[in-house]
C-alpha cells in the first residue's frame, strides 16, 4: 500500500486523516482514499488485528499534553498529579510516572494500581476523596504517600489516629469548598455549597488547629478542586484566590504550608479544538498562578481529563442499520458499558468514519449500542456519511472517563486497549473473555 504524505488533523498530534492508495474495500471504490489514522497505524489494521469496539490511545497525543501542560506553568515550582479516576490502566499510568507525573487518587485501588506501575512514584501521591476508609489510609500511609486530601472532621480523626498507632509521619491538607460556581454539568460540579466535597472555607482553621503540634501529622497543605469539563478560567482563579486567602492566614498563624493543590477540571472542547491547547492553558496557568506568586508554596494540579481525554479514541464497527419509521439507526458493536458519557451526561463526543468517502451522502442519526437500554446512545440525531454494516466509526475524546466508566451490563466483555507510539503498538488491557466475566461466580 503506497501512502502519499496528505494529512488532516482530528485531534492532533495523534490523530489524522491520512490520504493512502487503497485496493477496492468493502463499500468503497479503489484508488484513493482519506483513512483515520493513530501516528503510524491506519485503524482499518488496528480494528483487524484486534477486533472491535477497541480504545486506542496516542502515546505522542499524551506526551505533548503532558508537556504543554507542564510547561504553561513555567519555573513556578509545581506537579502535575495526574488524576488517576480518569483512566487508570497500568501501562498508562507507568507512561505518567517515567515523563515525571504524580497521582491523584481517591480509593485502595487507585494507589495500589499507581504502586503497580511505579513504586517510586508513592511519593509523589495525593489521596482525594470523601470516603477514605481506615485500611485506605493505613495502606496510604505505609505506602509513604506525600499529601492526604482531608474532607471531614471524620476523616481527620481517623488519620490522626490511624498515623499515630502505625507511627508513621505524614502530610495532610484540607480540601475547602470554596462556593464557586464551576459552570458545568451538575453531576461533575463540586465546588458549591450543596456538594458532599470538601470542607467550608470558614471551618476549614478548626481542623488545622486540630493538626497543630501532633507528632505524626503535619498540616502541610491547602487542597480544592471545583468540578470537572470546566472551560472558563475564571473559576479556577476565583477558587485560588480564596485558598491564597486562607494560606495566608493560616502562615500567620503559624502552619508550615508549602502545597497548594489546586486540584484538576480543566475542560477539553468535544466538538474540536476550538482554540489551540497551548493557548487555553497559558490562560488556566495565568489564572491559577496569580493569586499564587508570592507564596512561597509548591503547586499540585491534579489534572484527568485534559492529559488523556483527546489521546484516547473507541473504535467501533456498524452492525445494522435500521430505520424506525423515518427515524434511522446505527447500531454499532460499543455500547454504554463501553462508554458510558453520552447516556449519563448526555455527552457530546465526536464521531467520524474511519474511511472518509465525501462522495457520501450524510444523514441524520442515531448511533447506538446493542444494550437493552433506550438510554444506550453514543451519539443522537447526529449528521453522519451513510454507512453500511461492516463500516468502521471512530469515537473521539475517549481516553478519558471512557474504560474508567466502562462495566459488563448486559454480560459484555469490556473492550481491549491498545498504546499506540509511532508505528509501535502494545495492547495494554485484554479483551474480556466470557470466562473473565463469570470468575468470580458459583457455579
Ligand atoms: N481531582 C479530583 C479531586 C477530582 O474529583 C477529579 C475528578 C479530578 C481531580 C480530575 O478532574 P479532570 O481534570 O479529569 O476534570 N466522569 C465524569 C467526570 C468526573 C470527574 C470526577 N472528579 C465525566 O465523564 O465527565
Amino acid at each position: 500500500m503506497k501512502r502519499s504524505t496528505t494529512q488532516d488533523n482530528v485531534r492532533p498530534p495523534g490523530l489524522f486523516y491520512k490520504s493512502v492508495t487503497s485496493k477496492k474495500s468493502a463499500g468503497y471504490d479503489s484508488g484513493k482514499v482519506s483513512v483515520l489514522h493513530c501516528e503510524g497505524k491506519d485503524l482499518r489494521d488496528l480494528g483487524q488485528t484486534h477486533g472491535t469496539p477497541l480504545y486506542l490511545y496516542s502515546a505522542q497525543t499524551l506526551r505533548e499534553r503532558t508537556r504543554v501542560l507542564d510547561t504553561a506553568f513555567g519555573n513556578f515550582p509545581h506537579t502535575l498529579c495526574y488524576a488517576v479516576k480518569a483512566n487508570s490502566n497500568i501501562r498508562l499510568l507507568r507512561f505518567l510516572a517515567r515523563m515525571g507525573c504524580g497521582f491523584d487518587v481517591v480509593s485502595g485501588g487507585e494507589l495500589e494500581r499507581v504502586l503497580r506501575a511505579d513504586k517510586r512514584s508513592a511519593k509523589r501521591v495525593v489521596f482525594s476523596g470523601v470516603g477514605k476508609t481506615r485500611e485506605e489510609i493505613a495502606l496510604a500511609l505505609r505506602s509513604g504517600i506525600l499529601l492526604f486530601n482531608v474532607e471531614s472532621p471524620a476523616e481527620l480523626d481517623v488519620l490522626l489516629e490511624t498515623a499515630s498507632q502505625l507511627r508513621i509521619k505524614t502530610r495532610m491538607a484540607v480540601r475547602v469548598n470554596p462556593d464557586v460556581d464551576a459552570n458545568t454539568h451538575p453531576y461533575i460540579s463540586t465546588g458549591l455549597r450543596q456538594h458532599k466535597f470538601g470542607v467550608p472555607l470558614e471551618e476549614a482553621h478548626s481542623l488545622y488547629s486540630r493538626v497543630a503540634g501532633h507528632k505524626y501529622v503535619n498540616a502541610a497543605g491547602v487542597s480544592v478542586h471545583i468540578g470537572s469539563q470546566i472551560t472558563a478560567v475564571a473559576p479556577f482563579g476565583e477558587a485560588m484566590a480564596r485558598v491564597a486567602a486562607l494560606v495566608v492566614q493560616l502562615k500567620a498563624a503559624g502552619f508550615g504550608i508549602r502545597y497548594v493543590d489546586a486540584g484538576g477540571g480543566l475542560g477539553i472542547s468535544y466538538e474540536g479544538e476550538s482554540t489551540d491547547f497551548g493557548t487555553s492553558v497559558k490562560y488556566y496557568a495565568r489564572a491559577v498562578l496569580k493569586p499564587l506568586r508570592n507564596l512561597d508554596v509548591h503547586l499540585l494540579l491534579e489534572p484527568g481529563r485534559v492529559l488523556i481525554g483527546p489521546a484516547g479514541v473507541l473504535l467501533t464497527s456498524v452492525i445494522y442499520t435500521k430505520s424506525n419509521r423515518g427515524k434511522d439507526f446505527v447500531i454499532v458493536d460499543a455500547g454504554m458499558n463501553d462508554l458510558l458519557r453520552p447516556a449519563l451526561y448526555q455527552a457530546h463526543h465526536e464521531i467520524v468514519p474511519v474511511v472518509r468517502d465525501d462522495s457520501r451522502k450524510k444523514t441524520t442519526v442515531d448511533v447506538v449500542g446493542p444494550v437493552c437500554e433506550a438510554g444506550d446512545f453514543l451519539a443522537r440525531d447526529r449528521k453522519l456519511p451513510q454507512v453500511e454494516s461492516g463500516d468502521l466509526l471512530a469515537v473521539l475524546d475517549a481516553g478519558a472517563y471512557g474504560t474508567a466508566q466502562a462495566s459488563n451490563y448486559n454480560t459484555r466483555g469490556r473492550p481491549a486497549e491498545v498504546l499506540v507510539d509511532g508505528t509501535r503498538t502494545k495492547l495494554i488491557r485484554h479483551r474480556e473473555s466470557f470466562e473473565d466475566l463469570v470468575r468470580l461466580e458459583e457455579f
